[in-house]
């Protein structure tokens, strides 16, 4: 079944200029994109995204980085969307994240690593939410 997913494109990769590389990846890779926009975190608005991680070690760093910079946050359709979505940016450390993928050409680090990619239908559906109205899917 055609699903969606969500990403942002994080605030490293914006400011390294890989926007328009990125976007062109996900689009070859067969994403259609039905929403979009060129946006930012607050501190507040980036911790209630990653309430998930409130508990681990790396939350607060995560929550002033994601929000050091615009960002680009996108709704994506595809059969398979999230889990193919997951495969086209890899791992989440990019020394793991295999040749060709997302984050092995364009992320830093662990913590900058280029691109969010939801985990399951259900958080693609709720961070899809976060960010976008019902006039701004398409
Ligand atoms: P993301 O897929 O957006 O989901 C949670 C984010 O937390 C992750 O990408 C990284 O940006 C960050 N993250 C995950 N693990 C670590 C870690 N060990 N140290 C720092 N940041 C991390």
């Amino acid at each position: 079944a055609t699903n969606r997913t969500f990403t942002m494109i994080k605030p490293d990769a914006v400011k390294n200029g890989h926007t328009g590389a990125i976007l062109n990846d996900i689009i070859k890779g067969g994403f259609k994109i039905v929403a979009m926009k060129y946006t930012s975190l607050t501190k507040e608005t980036a911790g209630a995204f990653y309430a998930v991680h409130k508990e681990r070690g790396f939350y607060g760093e995560l929550v002033d980085f994601m929000s050091s910079g615009p960002i680009v946050a996108a709704i994506l359709e595809k059969d398979n969307a999230v889990e193919d979505f997951r495969k086209l940016i890899g791992a989440t450390d990019p020394k793991k994240a295999e040749v060709g993928t997302i984050r092995n050409k364009y992320a830093e680090s662990i913590e900058a690593n280029a691109v969010h990619g939801s985990d399951s239908d259900e958080n693609a559906e709720i961070e899809g939410n976060f960010y976008f109205s019902a006039l701004e899917r398409f």
